[in-house]
């Protein structure tokens, strides 16, 4: 029997030339890249319609994933959407005021983090709704604090949202999307994805296997032999105005790199990015030029930029300074 790697493929032979052609290929691929990157800067790609797309949208109740939900129905009244939330009655809000709107809206109360209750859910819309085709991978959950005061039971809770859902949620709706080679996947990730952050360990560490998994995934449905066209857009926001960060303010000494944005804002920029099938969405955009320097800098110059851009967090309630 030959030898065969995990794709099923028999290795072909490497010799020293087969591997020269390979590298020249690359260095010529990254040139066209780069040529490709200028024009796409000058030349956007074009907004794709959402009409009669299935959007599925988890922690749709509150925060991006509920401005999602208005921007689409406001914007894209033709798209047809699914809100998950664990939160029955603020779900259930939603609905009665995208139903107003006149957009078709399926609603299920669903905590992402257990597997049976994510599979079982999965069924239930692949049967009342069909097919989805847009996955929005967003609820999530902040635990601030120092280190050492975070409680094991907060330190798992944010695995199991921000992490381990992805898995279970996947597992449901990937293999649908393999088969008609086609979909789109979208997960709400952070800036602190790409860079530490003081006073909320759990939460950086959750982002940074959010985004680890994100990038293997990817590669894993570049590298399938179905060649399925699935698509994916991460976002990366900054600090965001929602529930789970207004009662705590981080001060910056740069504030003006980061003031925090409205969700509102942040939502129209993820569905811009994912109808411009946009890989990666930073927002604000000087994110990803942060992630640059981080890439070029010194360490310690880098480890000193961001120190100084976090000062000190300050609770609201009980006026720590
Ligand atoms: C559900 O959402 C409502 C707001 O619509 C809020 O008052 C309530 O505390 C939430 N329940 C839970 C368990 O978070």
């Amino acid at each position: 029997m030959e030898a065969q790697n995990l794709l099923g493929k028999v290795p072909s032979q490497n010799t020293f030339f087969s591997g020269l052609l390979e590298v020249i290929f690359l260095i010529t691929y990254t040139v066209y890249t780069y040529i490709h990157l200028v024009y796409r800067w000058i030349r956007p790609r074009r907004l794709k319609s959402l009409d009669g797309e299935v959007f599925l949208i988890t922690g749709s109740a509150s925060g991006i994933g509920r401005e999602v939900v208005y921007n689409l129905a406001t914007n894209h009244p033709r798209t047809i959407l699914v809100l998950w939330d664990s939160n029955e009655s603020a779900n259930q809000h939603i609905v009665d005021a995208v139903k107003l709107l006149g957009v078709e809206v399926f609603s299920y109360t669903v905590d992402v983090t257990n597997r049976e209750e994510v599979e079982e859910c999965a069924r239930r819309v692949f049967d009342e709704v069909g097919f989805v085709s847009r996955l929005f991978n967003n609820a999530g959950v902040v635990g601030l604090g120092d280190l050492l005061s975070q409680t094991p039971e907060k330190i798992e809770k944010t695995m199991d949202v921000n992490v381990l859902s992805h898995f279970w949620i996947l597992r449901s709706f990937l293999p649908q999307m393999i088969e008609n080679l086609d979909g789109h996947i979208i997960t709400t990730c952070s800036l602190a994805g790409h860079i530490g952050l003081p006073y909320d360990v759990p939460y950086a560490a959750s982002k940074f296997a959010v985004r680890g998994y994100i990038e293997s995934v990817k590669a894993e449905m570049r590298l399938h032999p179905l060649k399925p066209k699935i698509r994916f857009t991460t976002i990366y926001p900054s600090f965001v105005n929602t529930p789970l960060i207004s009662r705590v303010v981080y001060k910056f000494k740069m504030q003006f790199l980061f003031n925090p944005l409205e969700p509102r804002y942040v939502a129209e920029k993820i569905v811009e990015g994912v109808r411009r099938n946009e890989e990666e969405v930073f927002v604000p955009r000087i994110g990803e030029f942060l992630v640059f320097l981080k890439g070029i800098m010194p360490k310690r110059a880098f480890q000193k930029l961001s120190d100084s851009m976090i000062e000190s967090l300050y609770f609201k309630e009980e006026k720590v300074q």
